[in-house]
């Protein structure tokens, strides 16, 4: 068998005393053959796994035997129990005489802890816009755990004008083949492999892992359920997350906590959606109840589209329904859970933003219940924005960056801390990686130490 590690090796939903680990094989990453995923011959294959707190294997050795099976496209999903907590390992696969490379993952920290917790955020990589080198730099940043908030893949078919080709396929992915191909394609790109190789992942989706703009059920017919359902297999086969799509559906909505610092609510802001809710009942009870009794300081939530009121100026539409601006009452009722620590995390725009939480957005004068970060994007090209309007019309908002990049942050007992990284260009390869702003908050408000924001 040649080399079936093509795709690389992640690992993801890291608790205090575990972690899942993942790969996925795969000799031909972009073979067409239904039958044959990633050139794979359609029976199963043996795949040893080992753990261990050193990288060369030493140290608290912990290994075991899966079968990569054709049905879930020779993914490789291993949960591994009773580690310790907060401390690094280092992992690795083998199939045949084939090893795979060396990724490193981290628990999280043990409940009663205080030591800071290093997280980033990504999101939007669309893989025709660009190269991945935001990725390369946070690779090498090494955080405690990676959130990835959606449009991992662009069902979209191939754009107009590329920096680089799709390659087979390049039409709108709607089969499970298509799906797969698509992630397959992605997972070539070194830089994405070096950052699922670096930390843990802990990903949601938005739209583009099934449809343009989507929500719910769509239009509830037979052959939406169906693509829906592909595109559900083709994300878990692909990423490391614990739970299995069942019965058409795949749960999402989950949190991660570490110690007694930051609780992270990561939300699935499609499946459960229809025009009267975002999150659906059982999920938004679910949030409110979690946000009004976290013991813990920060209460992180993990989702991909912009919380905070945008209006937009200019001819109407004024507000993207598409976001929490088509959703605002079920947003007052997150708002108005009076939970401390409040901060959101977000994407979906291509565009950097941060701003204050208000308890009511429409009048300046109201108390201050959070702040959000709004993660640009990793190589997915921006809409034509005017900042400056959007910032001049919306008070609560301070701050809006053009380029592409990630969020690099810091929480600790007192504050919480967040590093806009962008580099300049994604058309060629080798963009180094700058801070362009930074941002902390202790609860109350937004404090900026960069001048160059509003
Ligand atoms: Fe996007």
């Amino acid at each position: 068998m040649a080399d079936p590690f093509t795709l690389g090796v992640a690992s993801g939903e890291p608790m205090p005393d575990g972690v899942l680990l993942w790969t996925r094989l795969a000799v031909d990453p972009l073979a067409t053959d239904p039958a044959r995923p990633g050139g794979m011959p359609p029976r199963a294959v043996e795949v040893d796994w080992q753990l261990a707190e050193d990288e060369r294997f030493t140290r608290g050795l912990r290994q075991g035997r899966v079968n990569a099976l054709p049905a879930w496209a020779h993914s490789v999903h291993v949960r591994v129990a009773g580690l310790a907590p907060g401390t690094d390992y280092f992992y690795r696969f083998r199939a045949g005489a084939e090893q795979s490379p060396v990724g490193r993952t981290r628990t999280a920290d043990d409940p009663g802890s205080t030591r800071p917790v290093r997280f980033a955020v990504a999101c939007c990589q669309r893989w025709e816009h660009g190269y991945y080198t935001a990725y390369r730099h946070l690779a090498a940043e090494r955080p405690d755990v990676i959130f990835h908030v959606g449009d991992y893949i662009y069902e979209s078919p191939q754009s107009a004008a590329v920096v680089r080709a799709l390659g087979p396929l390049p039409g709108e992915a709607d089969t499970l083949r298509e799906y797969r191909l698509r992630y397959a394609r992605y997972r070539t790109d070194p830089d994405l492999r070096a950052a699922h190789a670096a930390a843990p992942w802990v990903p949601t989706w938005d739209d583009h892992e099934v449809l343009d703009n989507y929500r719910g059920r769509g239009d509830g017919s037979a052959g939406f359920l169906r693509r829906r359902e592909v595109a559900y297999q083709a994300y878990y086969e692909n990423q490391p997350i614990r739970v299995r799509p069942q019965g058409g559906g795949l749960q999402m909505y989950r949190r991660r906590t570490y110690g007694t610092v930051a609780d992270f609510m990561v939300l699935d802001t499609r499946q459960h959606r229809d025009a009267t809710t975002m999150l659906g009942a059982a999920q938004e009870a679910w949030l409110l109840d979690r946000l009004r009794g976290s013991p813990v300081r920060w209460r992180v939530l993990v989702q991909p589209l912009f919380f905070a009121r945008r209006f937009v100026p200019g001819p109407a539409p004024n507000l993207r329904t598409d976001s929490w601006d088509g959703h605002p009452a079920e947003r007052a009722r997150i708002l108005a859970a009076g939970a401390p620590g409040l901060v959101v995390v977000s994407g979906d725009v291509h565009n950097a933003w941060a701003g204050e939480l208000k308890a009511d957005f429409l009048d300046p004068g109201s108390a201050t219940v959070g702040a959000e970060f709004v993660c640009s994007s990793i190589s997915s090209r921006p809409p034509a924005t005017d900042g400056p309007a959007v910032l001049a019309a919306n008070p609560h908002l301070e701050f809006f960056d053009g380029r592409r990049g990630y969020l690099s942050c810091v929480a600790d007992p007192g504050e919480l801390r967040v590093a806009f990284r962008a580099v300049d260009f994604v058309d060629r390869r080798d963009a180094p990686v700058r801070t362009v702003a930074e941002f902390r908050t202790d609860g109350s408000g937004l404090t900026s130490e960069n001048a160059s924001s509003k």
